[in-house]
């Protein structure tokens, strides 16, 4: 499993020959110019919630590529009736993919689309495939329902958020990464706004000091898993 970083919330994932964008919000991040959204390639685009600091690009990629739109029910419908073809879920269910097992779980935060729109309740994905397992939290605070994960899923790595202000920050990511064991962390969701700007060896040192890997890639930085 492939898993490269495009900044902010964005992620690519590969598994096998199967590409899939989680998030992206690229043409809207001044740090992410170095990313050109249409050599993106995207069989499946995963959206944890409505906001437009994760579906910004959206549209754009799946009307290219013809990318299969998973998210809750409220998004999936939304890009429905826009005529994408989409695959909805919602809290607590999962389905098989061809490139492995998706679960969309809770998170704590909100999920209006940018007119204002509902867009839901906001989630994250536990995915499994090609024996890697990764939890993506998307936009959260820290809650006890991560506890939930490590009873049925062994995880590779955690993909949290830290920068704070709108989701957890690094105090409550290292908790966090108690909750799910895992102690292999992605750092995401930090610098792009000034609200969410963070130190990063801080940051590093935090985790380092509980015993615990915290990786913060650059954007287009891939890391193998
Ligand atoms: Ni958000
Ligand atoms: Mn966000």
């Amino acid at each position: 499993m492939k898993i490269t970083f495009y900044g902010h919330a964005s992620l690519g994932i590969e598994v096998n020959d199967v590409h899939i964008l989680v998030d992206p919000f690229i043409s809207g991040n001044d740090k992410a110019s170095n990313i050109d959204i249409d050599s993106l390639k995207a069989d499946y685009i995963l959206v944890t919630h409505a906001h437009q600091d994760h579906i910004l690009d959206v549209e754009a990629i799946a009307k290219r590529t013809n990318a299969m739109i998973v998210s809750n029910f409220e998004i999936a419908t939304y890009f429905e009736q826009k005529g994408f073809e989409t695959h909805p879920m919602n809290h607590g269910g999962s389905w098989d993919f061809e490139f492995g097992n998706v679960k969309y779980v809770n998170a704590i935060h909100t999920s209006s689309f940018p007119d204002g729109s509902y867009g839901g309740q906001p989630g994250g994905f536990v995915i499994e495939g090609e024996r890697k397992n990764i939890y993506i939290a998307g936009d959260t605070a820290l809650t006890f329902d991560m506890k939930l994960i490590p009873l049925q899923t062994q995880l590779d790595l955690a993909i949290l958020p830290i920068g704070d202000n709108f989701t957890m920050g690094i105090d409550d990511a290292i908790l966090a990464s108690d909750f799910v064991q895992c102690d292999k962390v992605l750092g995401y969701h930090f610098d792009t706004f000034g609200y969410i700007e963070i130190d990063h060896e801080e940051a590093k040192r935090k985790f380092f000091d509980k015993n615990k890997d915290l990786m913060i890639l650059e954007i287009g930085e891939s890391i193998e898993l």
